[in-house]
């Protein structure tokens, strides 16, 4: 189901449209972002954290392949599965473990998931239109029990 789509002129707009979804989020949701290189996926996902009440700088986690913000009982764990070569590799990270009730998982390059991407989950992607357009679109994938 498509939640949200919109232009997102600046990086600005695109940090802004991730402080919005945090509106949204909770505890045990998992977030994949979609799009090429340089379209903006941290830049929403640092939206998206400050949204969350979360002042960490979020930064690229590509090298480390994850990182965690938030204390315990408010985490979002922001993962970057670029350089992951494989399922093995992914096993060896623990990402997959982490997956539990009380934090939020972001997750860039979803694509090396293969089949070990979780049911439900919110998609967000951007494609660039142009220099610093995107067209952003969220969705919701599967459901959750809303209380
Ligand atoms: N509308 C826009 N939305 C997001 N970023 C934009 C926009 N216009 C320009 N930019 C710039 O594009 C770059 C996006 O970088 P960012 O690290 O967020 O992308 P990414 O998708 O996470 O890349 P990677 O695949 O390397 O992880 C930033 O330098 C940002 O300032
Ligand atoms: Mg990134």
């Amino acid at each position: 189901m498509i939640i949200t789509t919109r232009i997102c002129r600046t990086a600005e707009e695109t940090f802004r449209a991730g402080r919005d979804l945090a509106q949204e989020v909770r505890e045990g949701d998992v977030v994949l972002m979609v799009g090429d290189l340089g379209s903006g996926k941290t830049t929403f996902v640092q939206g998206l954290v400050y949204g969350y009440g979360l002042f960490d700088p979020v930064t690229s986690p590509t090298f480390n392949i994850v990182h965690v913000y938030g204390p315990p009982d408010r985490r979002v764990i922001h993962a970057d599965l670029y350089r992951l070569s494989g399922m093995h590799e992914l096993e060896t990270v623990g990402l997959l473990d982490d997956v539990d009730d009380r934090a939020v998982m972001v997750i860039e390059w979803p694509e090396r998931l293969g089949g070990a991407t979780p049911r439900d989950h919110y998609r967000v992607l951007l494609q660039v239109l142009d220099c610093d357009e995107r067209y952003l679109t969220i969705e919701r994938h599967g459901g959750r029990p809303r209380t």
